[in-house]
């Protein structure tokens, strides 16, 4: 399901100029839950189907092993339930529920009722569903490349009663506007992009000035045991970072960073947009 609000932000294309068109579907409250809508400029045609907006169509827009894990069947039925309810708790070695998480998530990316928030690469939409029982007039929009992570989102959303909007799209190339966004969340796929320096290029054109970025990954491991591991994982299209190394990538980005927070191997990051 997406916002019919959404369509003013959306740009498939670069030469996209105008509002995406709501062609017809099934809506309710102001939400697709299935249809169509097409792009004045180019005449393309996208479907609102299982929950999300396609804007990938055929293209997989996976470029890693690591990216094709999240097309398996079950991928997106299993992610949370298996995986991500513990995924904190065992990497730190802490007490780290998701409430934890999403707590310093929200303190650091500070949202506003009215604000729009992008959450990149959301797969079953933690952070997305979150941000959105939070907003008022705003919106929540999760982006992922994989469809099996993007139908579980939806299928969450709309049992916890928060109404983001999903779109199938890649951050390296995001379909919308400039400044489109009040900020951006990031949970553990910064790891992930393979280019992460152009991901967090794009998140900055489409944030406004001042707007803020929250981002909870993973550091390189300082162990030669973890190290090894890393090694292992990095064959697979998944990249570590040093503390320094982000810090750079971000005022490369031309985001100003707050001090990085580390529990173990865990990184939370904030930033904010400069003008
Ligand atoms: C580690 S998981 C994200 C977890 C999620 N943010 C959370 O907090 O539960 C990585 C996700 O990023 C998606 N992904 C990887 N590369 C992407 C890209 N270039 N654009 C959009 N999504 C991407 C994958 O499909 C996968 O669902």
């Amino acid at each position: 399901m997406i916002s019919k609000d959404l369509l003013s932000i959306v740009r498939p294309r670069p030469s996209d100029t105008g509002d995406l068109v709501y062609v017809g579907g099934i809506e309710r409250d102001g939400m697709i839950l299935d249809g169509e809508v097409r792009s004045p400029a180019t005449g393309e045609t996208y479907e609102i189907r299982d929950g999300y907006l396609d804007l990938l169509k055929a293209s997989t827009g996976a470029d890693s092993l690591a990216n094709l894990t999240n097309f398996l069947p079950g991928a997106g039925r299993g992610y949370e339930p298996l995986w991500r309810v513990r995924s904190l708790s065992l990497l730190t070695g802490e007490p780290f529920p998701n409430e934890r998480e999403l707590e310093i998530i929200k303190r650091l990316v500070r949202p506003i009722s009215s604000g729009r928030y992008l959450d990149l690469g959301c797969s079953a939409g933690l952070y997305t569903r979150s941000l959105g029982v939070n907003l008022d007039s705003g919106l929540a929009v999760g982006i992922d490349i994989s469809p099996s992570m993007l139908r579980e989102a939806g299928r969450r959303a709309r049992r916890s009663g928060a109404k983001p909007s999903f779109v199938r799209a890649n951050a390296k190339r995001l379909p919308f506007f400039g400044g489109s966004f009040r900020g951006a969340v990031c949970g553990g796929t910064l790891n992930e992009f393979g280019d992460p320096a152009r991901v967090l290029r794009e998140t900055h054109r489409v944030i406004e000035p001042g707007g803020r970025l929250a981002i909870m990954g993973i550091l390189r491991a300082d162990t030669p045991r973890g190290r090894q591991l890393q090694r292992l994982l990095s064959t697979g299209g998944i990249q570590f970072f040093h503390p320094d190394e982000l810090q750079s990538l971000l005022d490369h980005a031309g985001f100003e960073p707050d001090p990085l927070q580390m529990y173990g191997p865990v990184f939370f990051a904030g930033a904010t947009r400069r003008g």
